[in-house]
């Protein structure tokens, strides 16, 4: 079962098949998939995100393997901006996209500090890793903001070609330390 969380400004709404339709009006966007992994379909194909939900995303919830959420702003909740999800994996243990209307207000990162609290704190796992192509400036500082370590630096395939990576990551007891504020 994934749980609906909050942060301040956000709801968090575990996916649903339902949610496919406003997924694809947003999601297929250059700015957003430009550094996400090369497994994205581009150009983004009309039943992309259908796809994605039912035979992906859906499925490894079900089975216990990943928790994905929708976004929604709590003072407008009917509509979707964007997608949080954790993913059990050796390195890619998190990912996130905001539809572009919404970025650059700090929104994200409220996000990933409510499901990265989730990963360690309720779900229990020892480490989370995520990989960021340099390049991508917001994304990195993310990460950086919220106490991960870059721990590997490799060349990784992404929408939009092959890029220098940075693997970043943090332990439960970094992460409950830095809450702590120690
Ligand atoms: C990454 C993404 C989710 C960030 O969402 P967001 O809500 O705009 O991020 P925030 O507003 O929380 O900003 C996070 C930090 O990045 C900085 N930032 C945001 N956009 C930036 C940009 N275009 N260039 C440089 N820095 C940027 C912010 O200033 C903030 O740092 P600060 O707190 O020190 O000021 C959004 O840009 C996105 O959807 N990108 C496409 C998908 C993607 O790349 N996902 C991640 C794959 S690893």
């Amino acid at each position: 079962m994934t749980p609906i969380l909050e942060t301040a400004r956000l709801i968090l709404r575990p996916l649903e098949l339902a949610d496919a339709d406003e997924i694809q009006c947003l999601f297929p966007q250059w700015e957003i998939v430009r550094y996400l992994a090369s497994q994205v379909p581009w150009p983004y194909p009309p039943d992309g995100a259908y796809v994605f939900c039912r035979d992906v995303a859906l499925p490894a919830m079900n089975s216990g393997n990943a928790w994905h959420w929708t976004l929604r702003l709590k003072d407008a909740p009917y509509r979707l901006i964007g997608a949080i999800g954790l993913m059990k994996g050796e390195d890619v243990n998190r990912g996130f996209w905001l539809a572009l209307p919404w970025q650059g207000q700090g929104l994200m990162s409220e996000a990933t500090e409510a499901v990265t609290d989730y990963w360690f704190n309720t779900l229990k796992f020892p480490v989370l890793r995520v990989p960021k192509a340099v390049a991508n400036t917001a994304s990195r500082r993310i990460s950086e903001k919220s106490g991960m370590r870059v721990v590997a630096v490799e060349e990784r395939d992404y929408v939009s070609g092959r890029f220098p990576t940075e693997i970043w990551e943090i332990t439960a007891d970094e992460w409950n330390a830095r809450k702590r504020g120690c």
